[in-house]
C-alpha cells in the first residue's frame, strides 16, 4: 500500500485537532484543516490555534473555513487535494447541550460524518481514523474497561452519537471491504501542549474538571463543585482515565502508522493510560504543581455520571505499538502553563493568521 501523504484533519482548530495537527506535521504529513469554528476561536482570516501550531513547527497548514454539512464544499477539497486519510474529530461534544438541541447533535453529528463517507467513496479515498469516546461504554460492568466491553447503554445523546456512528462504520465495512477504519476511543484528554503556545479554548462553555479547575484557580471561579463524594471509591469521588493530549496526538500518529501498513477493515483501540484518579486525588495534584488553593463545594452527583472508568490500553500497546507517557502531574503543569500563558484563550478579534485560506495565501 502506498505510503499515505496528505492527511485531512476535520475539526482540525479543535483542542485535539490543533494538537494532533503538530505530530502530524512534525511527522512530515501534509496536512489539509478544516473547521467552521462551531467551537474553535478563528473567523474569515483563520484560525489561531492553527497559527500556533505553524509557529511550534515551522510548516505551513492548509486550512479551510468548511462545515460538513455543506457536501459540495467538502466535495471541492477532495477535488482539489488527494487526500490520503481522513482523521475525524469535528463534531458537537457537550454533554448538557446535546439533552437539550438532540436533533442539532444529530444532525451535525451523523449527517457530518454520513457526508464525509459519501465524498471519501467517491473519491476512492477509504482511510479513516474516527474520534470516539469512552462514553460508548456506559457504566462499566468490569474495570477496566477493554474493547470488547458491550457499548450502548448511554445516558445522553452526544454518546449516543458515537455509538451510532460505530455501528454505521460496522455496516459499512461489512458492506464494502475497501474500508480501512481505525476508531479510537478516547478517555478524558486533558493538558496542553507544553509551550504553553496551545491548549483547550472552547467557544461553548465547558464543564469539564480540569478546564473548571484551572478557572478557579485564576480566581475566574470562585470554586469548583465536587459532583457526589459518596461513591463506592476509595475517597467517595468519581474516578477517571485522564490522558494528555499530546499521548492523544501520538495515537493517532500509530494510528496512521497502521492503517498505512495494512489492510485492518474496521478496528476499535482504547486510548488511555490505564490509571484511575478520583477528582480528589486530581485536585490535589493540581493544587501541588500550580502552588494555588482550590476551594472545593461538594454537591450531589450530577445527573448521568458514572463511579468509575479506566481503561484496558494494552491492546494499543500490542497493536499500535502506542502507550501513553504524561503523568497527571505533566497533565496538570502543561496545562496550567498553558491557561497562565493565556489566561483568556486565543486572541478573539483581528485574528492575522498565516495559515491559507481557500487554498490561497
Ligand atoms: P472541539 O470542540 O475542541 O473540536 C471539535 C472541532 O470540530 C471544533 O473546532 C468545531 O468547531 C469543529 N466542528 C464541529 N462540527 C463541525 C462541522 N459540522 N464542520 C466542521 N467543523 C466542525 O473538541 P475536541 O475536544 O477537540 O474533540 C475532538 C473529537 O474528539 C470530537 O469528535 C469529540 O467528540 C471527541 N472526543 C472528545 C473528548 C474530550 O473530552 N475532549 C473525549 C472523547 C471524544
Ligand atoms: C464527560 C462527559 C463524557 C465525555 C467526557 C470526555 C458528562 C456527563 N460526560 O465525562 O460524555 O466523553 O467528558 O472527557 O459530561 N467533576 C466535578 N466537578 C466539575 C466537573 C467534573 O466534580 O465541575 C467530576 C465529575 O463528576 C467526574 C470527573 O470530575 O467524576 C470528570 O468529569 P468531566 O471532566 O466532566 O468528565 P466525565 O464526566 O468523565
Amino acid at each position: 500500500m502506498p505510503k499515505f501523504k496528505t492527511i485531512l484533519v476535520t475539526g482540525g482548530a479543535g483542542y485535539i485537532g490543533s494538537h494532533c495537527v503538530i505530530d502530524l506535521v512534525n511527522e512530515g504529513y501534509d496536512v489539509i484543516a478544516i473547521d467552521n469554528f462551531a467551537n474553535a476561536v478563528g473567523d474569515d482570516e483563520g484560525s489561531p490555534a492553527l497559527r500556533k501550531a505553524e509557529e511550534i513547527t515551522g510548516k505551513k497548514i492548509t486550512f479551510y473555513k468548511a462545515d460538513l454539512l455543506d457536501k459540495p464544499q467538502i466535495n471541492e477539497i477532495f477535488d482539489k487535494h488527494e487526500i490520503d486519510c481522513v482523521i475525524h474529530f469535528a463534531a458537537l461534544k457537550a454533554v448538557g447541550e446535546s439533552m437539550q438541541q438532540p436533533l442539532l447533535y444529530y444532525q451535525n453529528n451523523l449527517l457530518g460524518m454520513l457526508n464525509l463517507l459519501e465524498v471519501m467513496r467517491s473519491h476512492s479515498c477509504y482511510q479513516m481514523v474516527f474520534s470516539s469516546s469512552c462514553t460508548v461504554y456506559g457504566e462499566p460492568e468490569t474495570l477496566p474497561i477493554t474493547e470488547t466491553h458491550p457499548t450502548g447503554s448511554i445516558t445522553n445523546v452526544y454518546g449516543r452519537t458515537k455509538y451510532f456512528i460505530e455501528e454505521m462504520l460496522k455496516d459499512l465495512n461489512t458492506a464494502d471491504k475497501n474500508w480501512n477504519i481505525i476508531s479510537l476511543r478516547y478517555f478524558n484528554p486533558v493538558g496542553a501542549h507544553p509551550s504553553g503556545l496551545i491548549g483547550e479554548d472552547p467557544t461553548k462553555e465547558f464543564t469539564n474538571l480540569m478546564p473548571f479547575m484551572a478557572q478557579v484557580a485564576l480566581g475566574k471561579k470562585p470554586v469548583l463543585t465536587v459532583f457526589g463524594n459518596d461513591y463506592n471509591t476509595p475517597d467517595g469521588t468519581g474516578i477517571r482515565d485522564y490522558i494528555h493530549v499530546m499521548d492523544l496526538a501520538s495515537g493517532h500518529v500509530a494510528a496512521l502508522n497502521l492503517l498505512n501498513d495494512n489492510h485492518i477493515g474496521l478496528k476499535v483501540y482504547n486510548l488511555g493510560t490505564g490509571k484511575g484518579v478520583s477528582v480528589k486525588e486530581l485536585v490535589t495534584v493540581f493544587e501541588r504543581v500550580t502552588g494555588t488553593k482550590i476551594p472545593l463545594k461538594y454537591v450531589d452527583r450530577r445527573l448521568g455520571d458514572i463511579t468509575a472508568m479506566w481503561a484496558d490500553a494494552s491492546l494499543a500497546k500490542e497493536e499500535l505499538g502506542w502507550c501513553a507517557r504524561y503523568s497527571i502531574e505533566e497533565m496538570c503543569t502543561d496545562f496550567w502553563r498553558w491557561q497562565t500563558m493565556n489566561p483568556n484563550g486565543y486572541p478573539k478579534k483581528n485574528v492575522k493568521s498565516s495559515v491559507i485560506m481557500n487554498g490561497t495565501s
